[in-house]
């Protein structure tokens, strides 16, 4: 099962691939996990990714494309993987279909994340992630119960000026991707306004047990 989680930042994409990665036993690859740590770890992708990130602006294709191409070779892909932020510009899902094909595989589905701007802001803001776990949380929708609020992080790119660039690079360049995959027949748009358990039933009925 080749799947991509698409919407807008603050969608819920990481919050729901956590989640269907346990379900379905396959791993979640994450473009936007990948150049964090990268950032942390202070190697050269990182340097070159974060004057991008902390502004709001998306990653040069062709950086990310060979991220996503060494990463679908490895092993724990061969039964399937779910794609998180990948892919975001309509060069990239072109690319993609050509590392798939090369594999011998292809998308199966792109589930797209249906949430409003006016909500978007309140989730980024509010969102927090454990340093221990990688867990996400929300100070106000999904507060921690078994970690210190001490323990948690805050993204750099999750200030309100940041997150309306990010929403205005969405508009422009993300969204088109979806007429790509539409016109493949292979978008679901999924009601992201509801909880997220409920969204997460949602997605396993469309994906099948
Ligand atoms: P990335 O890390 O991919 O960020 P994003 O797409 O902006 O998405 P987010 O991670 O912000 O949100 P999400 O949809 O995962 O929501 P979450 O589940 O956390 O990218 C960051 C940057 O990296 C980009 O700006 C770019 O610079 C670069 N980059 C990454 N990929 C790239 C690519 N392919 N090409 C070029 N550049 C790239 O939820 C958000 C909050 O809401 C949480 O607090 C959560 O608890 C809460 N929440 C979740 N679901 C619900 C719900 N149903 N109801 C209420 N609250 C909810």
């Amino acid at each position: 099962m080749n799947i991509a989680l698409f919407g807008p930042p603050g969608a819920g994409k990481g919050t729901q691939a956590k989640e269907l990665i346990e379900k379905y036993n396959i791993p979640q690859i994450s473009t936007g996990d990948i150049l964090r740590n990268a950032i942390s770890q202070g190697t050269k992708l990182g340097l070159e990714a974060r004057s991008y990130m902390d502004k709001g602006n998306l990653v040069p294709d062709e950086v990310v494309n060979g991220l996503v191409k060494e990463r679908l070779q490895q092993e724990d892909c061969q039964k399937g993987f779910i794609l998180d932020g990948y892919p975001r510009t309509t060069k990239q899902a072109e690319k993609l279909d050509e590392i798939l094909s090369d594999l011998g595989k292809k998308i199966d589905k792109v589930l797209a994340l249906d949430v409003p701007n006016e909500d978007i802001i309140e989730r980024i803001t509010g969102r927090r992630t454990s340093k221990k776990t990688g867990k996400i949380y929300h100070i106000k929708f999904n507060p921690p119960t078994d970690e210190k609020m001490e323990d948690l992080v805050q993204r750099a790119d999750d200030t309100e000026e940041v997150v309306k660039k990010r929403l205005e690079n969405y508009e422009l360049q993300t969204a088109p991707v979806l007429d790509y995959y539409k016109a493949q027949g292979k978008v679901v748009i999924v009601d992201g306004t509801k909880k997220p358990e409920e969204i997460t039933k949602d997605l396993i009925r469309i994906l099948g047990e």
